[in-house]
């Protein structure tokens, strides 16, 4: 471990900088780790003795938090004091799609990053080195290294100039599987250009990761292989989905294509599972960000490559919603849909882009009374994500607990599965969730009003026991 590198702030306490920051410390018990973020809520949580109430769901981290925070893992309100007792800083804020102005639905909006960077620039002393960890649209390390740069000159408080170096050093965690994919990552990648500062963070990475898995790259390749990497990802699953489309009209079955091109060692098995269209905060931002790199760039045939993988995945979403209604007989107005799962993916509470919104928008609009079920997200943040208030007009007849909007349809979360069916008549899975590889479907059936439909878009429902008990089955990609 580099003898100068002694604590470490990570700005911003979230999906990116909570597991990562909590896996360093694990890894480095002679390194200090703070985790710092203007959310004050947040930092509580994150402080909370009864690690159940982190305000992320991720398994593994819990027991790391035990471990570690306290002895060499804090979380804080004090950003700048800690930015400037730390020799290195990583920004680890969000950088969501810009809703106006140039770039608008597409460009990332930086103002979090930029505000972070000026904040560092302010408070820094002596030499610190800056770690983008967000991720960001290329160049944007220029950016920081500009106001860094900038604050050299204005900094008159300060008898020595503070010196600055920029690395980025993308996160290539998925949710669900973040711890796991911190401590056995396939790679780390460091991009720079300050032969100090990249072997600094290379030390810390070396203590529980194989040196041949520590790429160096320049700045800007570091930057565009993680936009990359996201991309190539997604344009997987677009594919596989397209295709499902195409199985579910010719007789084939998505999953035995999937199993003989997955075969194939060029193309390999792994994200292959065609489901309800991908969401989460990384792939439809990033792939738009490629678009407007692209476009900025005037490579107007490559901008529309890459925005045709998330055209094909918001006509896929539609698709699935437009099934539902086709199946039961045109109209899903006034009938009562089990929703079971509103996370993006399974094994986190994460909605951010989740298929479930734009679905259960759908059928809401189309007068659905959608009853929710989800183990791990909130009502709350159900309801940020269908924008529907509880000041609403309550419908009585159906239940004291429905929230309805000024479309026709309403919904209700549901915490217990054993009720949630009586008069049902469909069950939508949209989330992976292992708890509905479980359900009971003869019990399921006794409870729905008939013909009752299950329409399962993640392939986890076993098709045999749904038809034993009477119900309609449709599951995504099966021609059959
Ligand atoms: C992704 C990248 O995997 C990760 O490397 C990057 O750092 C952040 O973005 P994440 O968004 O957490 O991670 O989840 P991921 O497992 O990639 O899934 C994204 C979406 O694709 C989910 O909605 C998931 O359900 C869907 N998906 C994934 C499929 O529909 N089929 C698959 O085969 C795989
Ligand atoms: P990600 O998935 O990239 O981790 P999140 O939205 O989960 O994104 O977390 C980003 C965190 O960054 C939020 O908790 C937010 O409050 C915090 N944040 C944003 N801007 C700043 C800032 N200038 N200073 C400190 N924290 C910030």
């Amino acid at each position: 471990m580099s003898s100068n590198l002694k604590k470490i702030c990570c700005i911003g306490a979230g999906y990116v900088g909570g597991p990562t920051m909590a896996v360093i410390a694990d890894k480095c018990p002679n390194l200090n780790v703070t985790v710092v973020d203007i959310n004050k809520e947040r930092i509580n949580l994150w402080n909370e003795s009864d690690t159940s109430n982190l305000p992320i769901y991720e398994p593994g981290l819990a027991d790391i938090i035990k471990r570690c925070r306290g002895k060499n893992l804090f979380f804080s309100n004090k950003v700048e004091e800690n930015i400037a007792d730390s020799d290195m800083i990583f920004i680890s804020v969000n950088t969501p799609t810009k809703k106006k102005g140039l770039g608008a639905g597409k460009a990332s909006d930086l103002k979090w990053v930029e505000s972070c960077a000026r904040k560092v620039a302010k408070h820094s002393i002596g030499h610190t080195i800056v770690v983008e960890k967000s991720t960001l649209p290329v160049r944007t390390a220029e950016v920081i290294k500009t106001i860094l740069e900038a604050s050299k000159n204005t900094n008159s408080k300060k008898s020595i100039n503070p010196t600055f170096a920029v690395l980025s050093n993308p996160e290539f965690l998925a949710e669900g599987t973040a711890i796991n994919d911190l401590v056995n990552p396939d790679r780390v990648l460091i991009g720079g250009d300050n032969e100090n500062a990249i072997q600094t963070l290379h030390e810390v990475y070396k203590n529980w990761v194989s040196e041949d898995k520590i790429l160096h790259t320049n700045l800007w390749s570091s930057e565009l292989a993680k936009l990359t990497a996201n991309a190539f990802l997604a344009q997987r699953i677009s594919s596989i989905n397209s295709i499902s489309a195409i199985c579910e009209s010719t007789g084939a079955d998505v999953r035995e294509v999937a199993r003989a091109i997955g075969s194939d060692s060029r193309i390999g098995s792994k994200f292959l599972d065609s489901g309800p269209g991908f969401g989460g905060s990384c792939f439809k931002k990033d792939i738009l960000n490629l678009v407007y790199l692209s476009e900025y760039f005037g490579l107007k045939e490559v901008a529309e490559f890459w925005e045709g993988v998330v055209q094909l995945n918001n006509w896929h979403q539609n698709r699935i919603s437009q099934l539902v209604v086709k199946k039961l007989f045109g109209s899903v107005s006034g009938k009562k849909i089990n929703i079971l799962g509103f996370a993006f993916k399974s094994n986190t509470n994460d909605t951010r882009e989740s298929s479930a919104i734009k679905i259960c928008k759908k059928l809401l609009e189309e007068g659905a009374i959608l009853y929710i079920h989800d183990p791990k997200v909130e009502e709350k943040q159900i309801e940020n994500d269908l924008k529907i208030t509880f000041n609403m007009k309550r419908n009585e007849d159906l239940s004291p607990n429905l929230h309805n909007n000024e479309v026709e349809g309403s919904w209700k979360k549901v915490n217990n599965l054993s009720e949630a069916f009586l008069d049902s008549d469909a069950v939508l899975v949209l989330t992976e969730w292992e708890e509905y590889t479980k359900i009971n479907w003869l019990d399921v059936a006794s409870q729905m009003r008939f013909p009752a439909w299950i329409f399962d878009s993640r392939s986890i429902i076993d098709p045999i026991k749904v038809k034993e008990a009477g119900l309609n089955f449709w599951r995504i990609g099966d021609g059959t």
